[in-house]
């Protein structure tokens, strides 16, 4: 098992990144090979202040060390101090068609109605992502469910450069997507998903959030006037409940049907003070352990240069291969 993923390391990281994959990323580094880095590369494809994208990159490294990851057992690094990233995308760009890209929700969704003005990178985006799990060989992929089309189109990306050079270069990569915390929906509105990008703060619970911060969101957070029911059925139409009822379940380790046996009756006047209060239990310490870290900029800095070296050194026969079976004398 070779595990590979990515964040981009704009914003905060938030409780949707932190339950929908962050958590899985610290669990399979103790069952597998892994591989986690700050997709930086990917951040340029929107308008980014190089100062922030610069700070943001170790405060996310920072983030993600104080979540559990521990750089001892999974290599952790950010894209642009592997070149390899770029230089497969550019080889893959032969292979990804105009087609399938044009189908990609992201770019839809972020590029709006402003798409002769949107970057060549945000359209190329999904085939940098490609690039980084087939760099490495990777065979499982964890990430939230919004990252599932791009693991769709790695895969097909894949596969059709396996055909076109009747070789079989690179692996066919699988998304794991864990279940309760799939889609972490944004505080104030149950269709949205929870996000960076989202411009209310109220939107979202950030791994920087103190506890008073944490508790008047969910205070404040979009619900409904009924009790919680017995089952998940009773949820179907209640996307707000639903969220929170996942977030609990998420932070608790425990089932959504558990959840609901313990507060089946209850109103959100109870539900929202235990949810806060298991909230802040699970993120002060990780606060705590970020705040601690984030301004030692050379112990950052290290570990990512440490882990870009054994990253490199993982991609290189294989950036190799797809150089020579595209039948390019590149010198590997
Ligand atoms: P990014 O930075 O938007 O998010 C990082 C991870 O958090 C997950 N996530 C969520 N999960 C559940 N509910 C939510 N509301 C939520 N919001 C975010 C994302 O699914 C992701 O797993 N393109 C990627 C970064 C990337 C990558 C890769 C991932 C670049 N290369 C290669 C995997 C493999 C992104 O922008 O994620």
């Amino acid at each position: 098992m070779r595990v590979v993923s990515g964040i981009q390391p704009t914003g905060n990281l938030h409780l949707g990144n932190y339950l929908g994959a962050i958590v899985n990323w610290v669990k399979m580094q103790d069952e597998g090979e892994c591989l986690f880095f700050l997709a930086d590369l990917h951040a340029i494809s929107m308008p980014i202040d190089p100062a922030e994208l610069s700070a943001g990159t170790r405060e996310m490294t920072a983030a993600l060390i104080a979540s559990g990851i521990d750089p001892d057992k999974a290599l952790l690094f950010n894209q642009a101090r592997v070149p390899a990233h770029a230089e497969l995308q550019w080889l893959l760009n032969g292979t990804a068609r105009m087609g399938w890209l044009n189908r990609m929700t992201q770019f839809k969704d972020k590029s709006g109605k402003n798409r002769e003005g949107a970057s060549i990178a945000l359209f190329a985006y999904p085939v940098l992502q490609a690039a980084d799990v087939l760099l490495y060989n990777a065979t499982h992929v964890p990430v939230g469910e919004d990252q599932k089309q791009h693991l769709e189109l790695a895969r097909d990306i894949a596969e059709k450069f396996n055909t076109d050079t009747g070789t079989e270069t690179f692996v066919l990569p699988e998304p794991y997507i864990g279940e309760t915390a799939a889609r972490i929906m944004s505080l104030r509105d149950g269709s949205a998903k929870m996000s960076k990008s989202d411009p209310s703060d109220m939107s979202r619970i950030n791994l920087s959030d103190d506890a008073d911060a944490i508790a008047k969101k969910i205070r404040k957070a979009r619900t409904d006037p009924e009790p919680l029911p017995e089952t998940m059925d009773g949820l179907a139409e209640r996307p707000e409940a639903r969220n929170l009822v996942a977030i609990y379940a998420a932070l608790a380790e425990t089932s959504q049907q558990a959840v609901l046996d313990e507060f089946a009756g209850k109103g959100f006047g109870d539900f929202k003070p235990a949810l806060a209060d298991l909230t802040v239990s699970v993120l002060a310490p990780v606060n705590e352990r970020f705040v601690a870290l984030k301004n030692d900029t050379s112990a950052l800095d290290a570990i990512l240069t440490r882990g870009a070296e054994k990253a490199a050194a993982v991609g290189a026969p294989i950036l190799a291969d797809a150089y020579r079976a595209l039948g390019l004398l590149s010198g590997r």
